[in-house]
């Protein structure tokens, strides 16, 4: 028995209130007449508004940069037949889920990170753009430097992706994600968003998941994996969030110390959402919800 009503397709479901706008670009997709209209196109038209206006500077190329003053990049999608593309550790791409959708479509492998994945882009036609801040992470960041403390501040320094579910009408589900990863984050280090089975994963006739938040806690548990597998064992997948968020904090010791907010959508249109920590929000189709957390 699901404990989610259904939202007939087409359905977006995106994380955090950045999800709205992208929302609304993918059900533009969606129900559009045009011939761009899967559940991928969809994903990578939401990820791409929020790539270039961010107000949380955390996703593209206006976000906070690591700590030695560069935004570097991380994406991926993923479809329910398996296909994935992905790229990790790039700068001066001003749409990495687009590079990503390329990796898959173009390559014959999976993920591609720092130069290489720079490289590819310029071979597809892509502008890669010479490192520079915007003002307002110049400022931040100066500022940080002053202390260089690394601790997240949750749901704001961990606030920190846009992931994206979709439905089409034809009954194919897609998955994305891209994101700056963590402010003051050390140079080189990537998150669980670039990475099929943490940050996104989906499978027909299955389901997906989609993660954010504190990713190095999704990676040590393959976090959209684990509630995807719990749908195929028969979770809802309302469950199936409760039952990897509840896996994610067994795994990683203090989570008043860290967010991480999961989003499932199974191939009839029941969704779930659970979180760690309070305030997670998410993007249903136009609506603004809050997950339950596991502690208040
Ligand atoms: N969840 C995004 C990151 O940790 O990089």
């Amino acid at each position: 028995m699901n404990d989610s009503p259904i939202t007939p397709p087409p359905v977006v479901l995106s994380t955090w209130s950045h999800g709205l706008p992208a929302n609304r670009a993918g059900l533009a997709v969606l129900r559009g007449s045009g011939p761009h209209r899967s559940a991928l196109d969809a994903v990578e038209a939401g990820c791409n508004v929020v790539e270039l206006d961010c107000p949380d500077m955390t996703v593209g190329l206006g976000s906070r940069p690591d700590r030695d003053g560069r935004v570097t990049l991380d994406a991926a999608v993923m479809q329910g037949d398996g296909r994935a593309g992905c790229v990790a550790f790039v700068q001066g791409v001003a749409h990495p889920i687009s590079l990503a959708r390329l990796v898959m479509e173009r390559t014959p492998h999976v993920l591609l990170v720092g130069e290489g994945a720079e490289q590819f882009a310029r071979e597809c036609g892509i502008n890669v753009a010479a490192p520079k801040l915007s003002p307002a992470a110049e400022q931040q960041w100066r500022a940080w430097l002053a202390e260089r403390k690394y601790a997240p501040k949750i749901n704001i320094e961990n606030h920190d992706t846009i992931s994206m579910l979709a439905l089409d009408a034809q009954g194919s589900m897609a998955a994305g994600s891209t994101t700056s990863g963590l402010a003051y984050k050390m140079h080189g280090r990537v998150g669980d968003s670039p990475i099929i089975g943490a940050g996104i994963f989906v499978d027909a006739p299955i389901g997906g998941a989609i993660c954010t938040g504190l990713g190095e806690t999704v990676l040590r548990t393959l976090g959209a994996l684990l509630a995807v597998e719990a749908m195929r064992a028969g979770a809802t997948p309302q469950e199936a969030c409760e039952h990897a968020i509840e896996r994610i904090i067994a795994k990683n010791p203090n989570p008043e110390n860290y967010q991480v907010g999961m989003l499932t959508l199974d191939f009839s249109g029941h969704t779930g959402a659970y979180a760690v920590q309070k305030g997670f929000n998410y993007a249903l189709q136009e609506e603004l919800l809050e997950a339950r957390s596991r502690f208040h």
